[in-house]
């Protein structure tokens, strides 16, 4: 596992939109797997950018998100569908056949994680996965004690969850109470994982994650066993980690260091 730490959140959020960017770069037609979540949105601004000053070109990616609110529709403001929308798919030109969520409106969402699931596999397996972490170390929406082996499916949110979300909620408007998310197993198929985490509301799960021992307890812990995972953090959610000054000599300032 790399561990980038970064010299405040603002350079961590460039680092990881720098690192997507150097993928699509190397491979115009790389399957993305995209995150939502407060942290994330810096990044995509970013992107934003990039794409506004003719510098990044995701029009020939394809996109499949983590995770989707059951009962929200893709035309609910507060659905990640409608979230990404507004936050990169616009903006980079992908329509809704290549960027692609689970249908958090379906009929029957069972059978919509099913078929999210073989999606991303017939899409020939997701390339570069972005994920923030929750402040009980959920990844996606895979909740403490979710299955190290789980693919996509239902979860039930903790309510820590739902009160951390509820913020993008209207007042009176109860956050959901479950989503459709990639599993843990789905996750781990990706051929690399690059999350970030900031602030110090997150440096518990992040020490967790990293030098916890590998438990459903902590659901990021599961990216111990990835062979191309990387953590990028800024020093608040870096806080708890023991060995922060190895981090710290093999990545000066979240960087590379020469050998
Ligand atoms: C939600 C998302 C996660 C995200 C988490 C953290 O629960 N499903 O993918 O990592 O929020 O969000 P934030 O970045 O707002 O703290």
């Amino acid at each position: 596992m790399r561990v980038l730490i970064c010299p405040d959140a603002a350079s961590a959020a460039r680092r990881t939109a720098d690192l997507l960017c150097e993928h699509v770069a190397r491979r115009p037609h790389a399957v993305l797997g995209l995150a939502t979540g407060g942290t994330m949105e810096p990044v995509y601004e970013i992107l934003r950018e990039r794409i506004a000053e003719g510098s990044l070109d995701l029009s020939s990616v394809t996109t499949f998100n983590l995770d989707e609110y059951v009962g929200l529709a893709g035309d609910h403001p507060q659905s990640y569908r409608a979230t990404m929308e507004r936050l990169l798919f616009e903006a980079a030109g992908i329509g809704p056949d290549r960027a692609r969520l689970p249908d958090g409106a379906a009929a029957d969402p069972a059978a919509e994680a099913d078929a999210y699931d073989a999606a991303i596999s017939e899409a020939g397996g997701i390339d570069l996965q972005l994920l923030g972490i929750g402040s009980n170390g959920h990844i996606g929406f895979n909740e403490p004690t979710s299955s190290l082996g789980s693919r996509t499916r239902i979860k039930t949110l903790t309510r820590e969850t739902r009160d951390a979300n509820a913020r993008f909620f209207d007042e009176g408007e109860e956050a959901p109470r479950f989503s459709i998310t990639m599993g843990i197993a789905t996750v781990l198929e990706a051929r690399s994982c690059l999350l970030l985490a900031t602030g110090e509301g997150k440096a518990p799960a992040v020490a967790a994650a990293i030098e916890g021992p590998l438990s459903a307890a902590c659901p990021a812990s599961a990216l111990q066993l990835h062979p191309s995972a990387t953590m990028i953090l800024d020093p608040d959610a870096a806080r708890d980690l023991k060995l922060r000054d190895y981090y710290e000599m093999v990545h000066p300032a979240g960087g590379e260091a020469p050998l």
